[in-house]
């Protein structure tokens, strides 16, 4: 019975520094220092492009809530900011954008007839519908933000200043639909004197 006694102790004493190596794992605490880094840093710096979960001096809490918070503040702010004044620079930032993020789905030239469409996604509408020429620019950033119906949102990829800049170059694909001739450069009037002599 004693020899039995003994043996328990010394199983459960096993167990007990297990649990105890469980709690005590070899880590790095906000702040420690390393040499495994050149800088002696044991944080990282975020990679290029990350965007923050929370900010502000109560983001590093272990709910972080404060700080989304904070950061909710500073985006329904920028949400409510005006467009930016329309450039040749925002524009072609725009077609950058629409070419990653909406040509998928809605088509280099807005009909809504992209490859994505063309396997089977539901098709989107026309951006040069009646309805669609006549919304104001806020719609257009609204549906980037939030989606609509079956399109996802994308306002955690595409910033507040570029969900502008595709809005604008949405209204130029909107214009180039129905240009007046007259009002095109001679070059393209040129080629499109051209294609019509064929
Ligand atoms: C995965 C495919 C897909 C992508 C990518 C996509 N859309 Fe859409 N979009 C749709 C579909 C489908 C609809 C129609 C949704 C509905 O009515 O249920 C739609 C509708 C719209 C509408 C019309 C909303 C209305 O009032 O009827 C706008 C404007 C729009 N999208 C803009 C964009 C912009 C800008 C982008 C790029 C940032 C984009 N979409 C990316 C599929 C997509």
């Amino acid at each position: 019975m004693r020899t039995l006694a003994w043996l328990l102790l010394l199983v459960l004493a096993g167990c007990e520094r297990e649990v105890a190596s469980m709690y005590r794992q070899p880590r790095f605490d906000p702040g420690d220092g390393t040499p495994l880094f050149a800088d002696g840093r044991a944080e990282r710096p975020p990679p290029p492009g990350s965007v923050p979960a929370a900010t502000g001096d109560l983001a590093a809490t272990s709910s972080g809530r404060r700080g989304r918070t904070e950061l909710a503040a500073r985006a329904a702010a920028v949400a409510a900011s005006a467009p930016p004044p329309l450039t040749r620079a925002l524009l072609q930032r725009g077609q950058d954008r629409y070419g990653a993020y909406c040509v998928p789905c809605h088509s280099p030239v807005g009909d809504g007839d992209g490859p994505v469409v063309r396997r089977g996604f539901p098709q989107p509408p026309s951006y040069d519908e009646p309805r669609l020429r006549a919304a104001p620019d806020r719609h257009f950033y609204d549906v980037i933000t939030q989606g609509h119906g079956v399109m996802p949102a994308y306002g955690d990829r595409v910033a507040p200043q570029d969900r502008w800049a595709i809005v604008a170059y949405i209204r130029a694909l909107q214009w180039s639909r129905q240009a007046p001739v007259a009002q095109l450069p001679p070059s393209l009037r040129q080629r499109l004197e051209a294609q019509g002599a064929r």
